[in-house]
């Protein structure tokens, strides 16, 4: 059996790895320690996860837990230094995406993994949703030929897409933006897929729905004055998980969880179009907003036999409805239709496969879902190379972000 032991104390690291670690996963794995620069945060999910201990500082964490492996839950500007960290000390790390938040940073954790010899497990979770393996399998079957083209469209909702801009992923320092922070996760399906890798970038990006968009806004919504006639009040002291580890941990260090969606110095954008020239040619559209009526995806990816086309939806009129399908259309006029129950469990089941394959380590991976830094460090990179190319107004290179020979990366 082998024993972790966990940096960052937030909803991440208690609903994906500490709790279903002590509860579901006990015959596999066990959790050895826990750090968060907010003690009280720390200690509230050691209260939840049976006492598991709780260290004042990550060195005496890594000497003195007895952990096997890291994992890397807390905000993501700080993941690079915990996982370099980690590995000088002699750790595999388990990181959560986005591996790390810039070109810069990035360079550093594979220099890190090469000097060291460690590992760096990223964990994209999306890989894991049946749906989108069902993608994998078809394209690996070759079932419409080489890949010439896909187009994305994401849809962040106004529920979930706004939480974005409550709290720390609304600084471009601290997540890269949405471009990294949530878009690594598609940009990610995308190089999996197509098993290519991404050359060239050229991005638009603006911040047109949140942000000081309009006057009647406050600091954050616990004080506002707008709270009754505002559609973005979040009431932390509803919700039994934000109140325990969100409104009773602020004293430890001023953060909120329910900053103003319409602050002025929200710094990232709402509303974003990116293109991709990947290595064998395949041109991507992308676009990622944060203000849909509904939240999900769609889909199309261009072969040299045929089409494919997806679409899933997570909240909106689409949302309960029982099965997901996707449409095969050949060079002989056929439409074939794929119908596959949808999952249910958080994030359409796929946290809970991918939590298996890490710590039960029972199950096969024949499609390679379980990500290396190589495939944090693509996703990532095209997300930086569009916040560069939005800022430049200019296409980027990734050879020019990380800096090596060639076309590869
Ligand atoms: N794969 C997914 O579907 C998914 C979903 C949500 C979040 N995430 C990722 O999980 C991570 C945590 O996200 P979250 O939503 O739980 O955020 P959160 O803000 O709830 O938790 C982050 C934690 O990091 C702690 N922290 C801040 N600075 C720190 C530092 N210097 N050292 C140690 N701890 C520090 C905070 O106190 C907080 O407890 C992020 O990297 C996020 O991208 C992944």
């Amino acid at each position: 059996m082998k024993k972790y032991a966990l940096v960052g104390a937030g909803s991440r690291a208690f609903h994906m790895f500490a709790e279903p670690i002590v509860k579901e996963l006990r015959q596999h794995a066990a959790l050895v320690g826990v750090y968060d620069t907010n003690l009280l945060r720390a200690e509230r999910l050691s209260k939840d996860c049976g006492g598991i201990p709780v260290f004042r500082t990550f060195e005496e964490m890594l000497s003195r837990s007895g952990a096997d492996r890291i994992i890397v839950a807390s905000v993501d500007y700080t993941h690079d230094e915990y996982i370099i960290r980690s590995m000088e000390a002699g750790f595999d790390v388990i990181s959560e995406k986005p591996m790390t938040t810039d070109h810069r940073k990035c360079k550093a954790v594979l220099e890190a993994e090469r000097r060291t010899g460690r590992r760096v497990t990223v964990t994209f979770n999306a890989r894991f949703i049946s749906y989108t393996s069902r993608i994998k399998e078809l394209l690996k079957q070759q079932a419409i030929g080489r890949i010439l083209s896909v187009d994305m469209e994401w849809m962040l909702d106004t529920s979930h897409g706004a939480d974005y801009f409550r709290r720390w992923h609304r600084y471009l320092d601290k997540s890269g933006g949405l471009l990294v922070h949530k878009s690594t996760h598609h940009f990610d399906l995308i190089n999996w897929w197509l098993e290519e890798d991404p050359i060239e970038v050229y991005a638009f990006g603006d911040l047109r729905f949140y942000g000081p968009t309009r006057e009647q806004r406050g600091e954050r919504c616990l004080a506002c004055a707008y709270k009754t006639s505002c559609e973005f009040y979040l009431d932390l002291e509803q919700d039994a998980f934000f109140d325990s580890y969100y409104r009773q941990a602020e004293s430890a260090d001023g953060y909120y969880r329910d900053g103003c969606v319409f602050a002025g110095d929200i710094d990232i954008y709402d509303t974003m179009s990116v293109n991709v020239r990947y290595s064998r040619g395949t041109l991507l559209t992308y676009s990622l907003n944060a203000h849909s009526p509904y939240e999900g995806w769609k889909l199309s990816i261009n072969g040299s036999e045929g089409r494919i086309e997806a679409r899933q939806f997570t909240s909106g009129l689409e949302k309960d409805v029982p099965e997901s399908t996707l449409s095969l259309f050949n060079r002989k006029g056929e439409e074939i239709t794929y119908r596959m129950a949808k999952n249910t469990g958080f994030h359409g089941g796929a946290d809970e496969a991918l939590r298996r394959m890490l710590f039960a380590g029972d199950r096969p991976d024949p499609l390679g879902h379980m990500a290396d830094s190589r495939a944090g460090a693509m996703s990532l990179l095209i997300g930086d190379a569009a916040n560069i190319s939005i800022a430049g107004k200019r296409p980027v290179r990734l050879q020019e972000l990380i800096g090596l020979d060639g076309e590869r990366v």
